[in-house]
């Protein structure tokens, strides 16, 4: 339930080294993704805003000694959503319990969690964009007004009980706000998008990082992993990860920029981090159809991927690149990624 569908699909594509960069292996998978996960507001890099909002909002919080708000973050994959979640709740002094909006399958469910809250709890629902319109229902009253009406029995037997819930605070996380129901989203009173992360803040992250690894490494080879990270912390780390490898198998005590650079080559990682399914995209726009505007489900179908994932996961980065461009008529490749495909414009 918590892995990311697409995790799957590409588990047994053979081996693309490229896949060192994909963006959505499930957090499970890798167990020193906790480890390297900043625990307070302090550790975490960039999302300045963001930082800034949440100390504010949190100092108040608990000094009127009241539960915080609920809080939705959103964003592509890798960005800090899951980590946030976990940092509002260490801030708050709150206990944090943790699921995901597919795993809430019945009303039974939701009325367990909900009846295991103390006061000033963080439940964290990571995909809220992906409840059942029941359950999500059932959440608003509970959001509002800390109860919840369950219904027992069936037919003219049924009836319906209220459950007091103590006042807690509600995390969710989604890859898109647009996803979420007007209902769900109105009842967040704070709302943050996470942009992608300057090739600085990544830096800073590679460094904190390697030294949680106990791995040495210069300023200028973060910046060169920063740099072709796509903007995602989670890339950041995990080619951190296959650089340090390829030091250690070079025998190079500290990752200096030549001893980078090498190991990012013989990964083939891309200058600007784009992954095989990125360049797939970018090839798609480019030769298939030639520099035409195409249809996101048309698009979708030529390279094998969900018209949402494309929309939720893919497009922002390549859109913020200035790779593509979003018209009335479809997706379409812009100059920039006929010269870094090396393809002469049409
Ligand atoms: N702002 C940040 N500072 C430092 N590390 C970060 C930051 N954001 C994310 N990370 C790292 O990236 C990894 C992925 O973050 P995560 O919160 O799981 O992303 P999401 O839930 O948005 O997919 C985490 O293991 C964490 O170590
Ligand atoms: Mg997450």
């Amino acid at each position: 339930m918590w892995e990311d569908s697409r995790e799957n699909l590409f588990a047994n594509e053979p081996g693309s080294q490229k896949r060192v960069l994909d963006a959505h292996a499930s957090p499970g998978e890798d167990e020193s993704e906790k480890t390297l996960r900043p625990q307070s507001l302090q550790e975490y890099a960039g999302q300045m805003r963001i930082r800034e909002n949440l100390t504010v909002l949190i100092a108040a919080a608990k000094e009127r000694g009241e539960v915080l708000d609920h809080v939705i973050f959103s964003g592509p994959p890798g960005l800090g959503k899951t980590t946030l979640a976990t940092i509002v709740a260490n801030e708050m002094g709150s206990k944090i319990h943790t699921t995901s909006g597919p795993a809430i399958e019945r009303s039974g469910d939701l009325a367990a969690i909900l009846s295991n809250l103390e006061k000033g709890d963080v439940l964290f629902i990571d995909e809220i964009h992906r409840l059942n319109r029941t359950i999500e229902e059932m959440l608003y009253p509970a959001m509002e007004d800390f109860f919840l009406d369950i219904v027992i029995g069936k037919g003219p037997a049924a009836r319906s009980i209220r459950l007091d819930v103590a006042p807690f605070t509600l995390v969710g996380a989604t890859t898109r706000t647009g996803l979420l129901t007007g209902p769900l989203r109105d009842r967040f009173g704070i709302s943050y998008r996470l942009d992608y992360y300057s090739e600085q803040d990544l830096a800073t992250i590679v460094m904190r990082s390697a030294s949680i690894l106990g791995v040495g490494i210069e300023k200028d080879a973060a910046l060169e992993i920063g740099s072709r990270s796509r903007g995602t912390p989670r890339l950041a780390n995990r080619l951190l990860k296959r650089v340090r490898d390829f030091s250690q198998v070079k025998a190079a005590s500290v990752i200096s920029l030549k001893v980078a650079q090498q190991a990012l080559e013989f990964f083939e990682v891309d200058e600007l981090g784009l992954d095989w399914m990125d360049v797939k995209i970018l090839q798609t726009l480019t030769q298939t159809f030639q520099g035409r505007a195409v249809g996101l489900t048309t698009l979708a179908s030529s390279v094998g991927e969900d018209p949402s994932t494309l929309e939720d996961v893919y497009e922002p980065y390549l859109l913020q690149r200035g790779l593509i461009m979003r018209t009335p008529q479809g997706r379409q490749a812009m100059p920039l990624a006929f010269e870094h495909l090396g393809v002469a414009l049409p």
